[in-house]
């Protein structure tokens, strides 16, 4: 099902939102050759979902713009398999690092505390330079009313914001909770998303229909 949501605050249509309810294999066949401004997402990190990553950086390199990012986060353990995936087709640019706070995980396998969460900035071909950009940034914190795998909202908000304007497109692939859709909402981008998961989906859905509020 592909519910087109086209979001109405005081009758101006400034919000230009779709998200759909399929496996991103599908949804990606939808995104024309070289759309996309910037690609924020956040796949899930289990070894039977790596080739996600290959599908993600095959397809983010047809359809960003040239020079422009897919962030992505990507759990420590996975992040050699990864970096191996997203090499195969784009340019590494660098590991941006949110610390965790509160309390810190332990990797019980490699007997390691686990002090923050990795995202991968990559870009397609040569790097346009659109700001600096520090790669250690504070989030918010935990969020999981929306999704188990929730992200807070801080750090989708100051990338998106700091890479794209007003207008521009922004797509997640692995939409979960709707986190990336409602960041963008909330800065006037352009948003196309996927999940696979009809329970998530709705939430995803349901949260870019509610009115504007202060959630960050
Ligand atoms: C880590 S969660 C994303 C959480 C999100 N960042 C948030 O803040 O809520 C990854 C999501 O990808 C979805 N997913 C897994 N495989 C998928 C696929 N093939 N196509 C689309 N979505 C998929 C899962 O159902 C899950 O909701």
């Amino acid at each position: 099902m592909i519910v087109k949501a086209r979001v109405k605050q005081e009758q101006s249509t400034k919000y230009d939102i779709h998200l759909s309810n399929i496996d991103a294999i599908e949804g990606f066949k939808m995104i024309p050759d070289h759309s996309i401004d910037l690609i924020f997402t956040d796949p899930p990190y289990t070894k039977k979902t790596m080739y996600l990553y290959s599908l993600l950086a095959r397809e983010a390199k047809r359809i960003l713009k040239k020079g422009h990012y897919l962030f992505s986060y990507c759990g420590n353990y996975f992040l050699p398999d990864v970096l191996e995936r997203f090499h195969a087709h784009l340019k590494y640019h660098w590991l941006i690092v949110e610390p965790h706070t509160g309390t810190h995980p332990i990797h019980w396998e490699r007997r390691i505390v686990n002090g923050y969460k990795p995202i991968l900035m990559y870009s397609n071909g040569p790097p346009i330079y659109k700001c600096i950009l520090p790669d250690m940034i504070k989030g918010g914190g935990k969020d999981k009313r929306f999704h188990k795998w929730g992200q807070h909202i801080s750090l989708p908000l100051r990338i998106i914001d700091k890479f794209t304007r007003k207008g521009d497109l922004v797509l997640d692939p692995f939409l979960g909770g709707g986190t990336t859709a409602q960041a963008c909402k909330l800065l006037e981008r352009k948003c196309r998303g996927f999940e696979l998961d009809p329970e998530s989906y709705q939430i995803a859905k349901d949260r870019i229909l509610e009115p504007v509020l202060t959630e960050y």
